[in-house]
């Protein structure tokens, strides 16, 4: 495991470069399966996960080619009824979403369940019961999950909850099913336009993605295309809240500015200057941030991906803050952590409260997961001090050379490989 060694303290100045998104590459990637031949995404992102789908679609029997400038291609010809190995699938919750690709393809998929960030209890009932509507037969043993289908069958589905990842495979599973399939409650997240965009590239006729309904007429088969991936709104918004976070004066660019409106309604809320324009956004920050109160939410709300990012800018801000989650059960891990870095926060059920302090102390601390980790990466960015961060894996997950990106900006820190755990009496 690597580690990250940040001395704090510097404001971040200039100018940076959204990535592509990751949470859609992953889903492009996982849809290319379905084309008919070779498949291209532009603007992908250099990121762990990235490489781990390319992996599982290769163990699926595809090709897959990384060209230079983020191109990757993805030949589907050579897929058949193979089992990805284990341990790739659990490397990450993005797994689940072959599951439409495949069966729509081949009428069949056997894969274990799916791993990914540790951020509570992520079942897949909602993919499983969505897809089971339009005929496929699921059976489960060790911790496999097995589907089959003749011929995916059109039809109307309502979701529990506007699932990202359900909305996605169902989405895609409806491209191939026989006749018209509706989503109700979809998820309206901007990386569910971007599936459907690169889908009707493909041939498929879809409707409505961005809204709470989507309906898709199935074809008989979908075609190679070309495709540039959307820019990655978290990434965007972490770089915008390092800005606010060791007050500096940083414009994010290459950015979709609608996509993060939550996240400039709260920066500005609590006292951030931010200019938008049409594909950036600059925040300039001089003081301690004022309080607020921050609930994570489906899209349009405030994202729950950037709720941990938001707490380590509260967490040296003035009075006291809340932050509440309320997408998934367990994502306060890196509390402990910031705790350790001087912050006050105490966490009840799904809150936790913060009560700002004035400056941070470098501390020895541990990504506890992707977003976790990046909030640690912010703290350290504006705390007194070194600071080391373990396991950041993690981070790398999600982060297109966060390393590059940030020493560009000012900040000091460097990559220390296999750092050993120091052990205290
Ligand atoms: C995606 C994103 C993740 C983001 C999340 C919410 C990717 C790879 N990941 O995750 O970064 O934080 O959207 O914006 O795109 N749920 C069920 N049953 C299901 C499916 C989901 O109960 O079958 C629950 C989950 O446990 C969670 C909530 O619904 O509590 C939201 O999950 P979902 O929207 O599906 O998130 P993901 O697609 O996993």
């Amino acid at each position: 495991m690597n580690s990250l060694r940040i001395s704090g303290g510097r404001r971040l100045l200039g100018r940076v470069k959204a990535p592509g998104a990751k949470n859609s590459c992953l889903k492009l990637l996982a849809l290319s399966a379905m084309a008919s031949d070779t498949c291209t995404l532009t603007n992908v992102p250099e990121i762990t996960d990235v490489h781990t789908m390319c992996q599982l679609l290769e163990s699926l029997g595809a090709s897959t080619a990384k060209r230079p400038g983020g191109v990757i291609e993805v030949d589907p010809k050579g897929i058949g009824p193979l089992e990805p190995p284990e341990d790739l699938v659990r490397r990450m919750r993005a797994s689940v979403q072959i599951l439409g690709p495949m069966l729509a393809k081949q009428g069949y998929v056997r894969m274990a369940f799916p791993g990914g960030c540790p951020i509570g209890s992520r079942p897949i009932d909602l993919h499983l019961k969505g897809l089971a509507a339009m005929g496929v037969r699921f059976t489960e043993e060790h911790g496999h999950i097995c589907g089959r289908v003749d011929q995916l069958q059109g039809t109307d589905i309502h979701l529990d909850f506007p699932s990202v990842g359900a909305t996605e495979n169902l989405m895609a599973a409806a491209c191939l099913a026989k006749g018209v399939t509706t989503i109700r409650n979809a998820a309206r997240e901007p990386e569910i336009i971007d599936q459907q965009n690169f889908l009707v590239r493909m041939g498929a006729q879809i409707r409505g993605a961005g809204t709470d309904t989507i309906r898709v007429v199935g074809v008989e088969a979908l075609g190679a295309t070309t495709y540039p991936v959307m820019p990655d709104r978290i990434q965007a918004g972490t770089y915008m809240l390092a800005a606010a976070v060791t007050r500096g004066d940083v414009t994010v660019t290459d950015m979709v500015p609608e996509h993060v409106d939550a996240l400039v309604a709260k920066l500005a809320e609590v006292g951030a200057a931010v200019i938008v324009s049409e594909d950036s956004v600059r925040v300039v920050m001089g003081d301690r941030p004022g309080p607020a109160s921050i609930k994570s939410m489906p899209y349009p709300g405030f994202p729950t991906d950037l709720q941990a990012p938001f707490a380590a800018l509260l967490a040296t801000g003035r009075g006291t803050s809340t932050v509440t989650e309320n997408v998934f059960t367990s994502r306060f891990r890196y509390v402990d952590e910031l705790v350790r870095m001087g912050a006050q926060i105490t966490v009840d059920g799904r809150t936790a409260v913060i009560r700002g302090v004035p400056k941070l102390t470098g501390a020895r601390v541990v990504a506890p997961d992707l977003r976790g980790g990046a909030a640690l990466v912010l703290a350290a960015l504006m705390a007194d001090g070194e600071s080391v961060i373990d396991e950041i894996e993690h981070v790398a997950r999600g982060y297109d050379g966060l390393v590059e990106r940030l020493t560009a900006l000012g900040a000091d820190v460097r990559i220390e490989e296999g750092l050993e755990l120091a052990v205290s009496g």
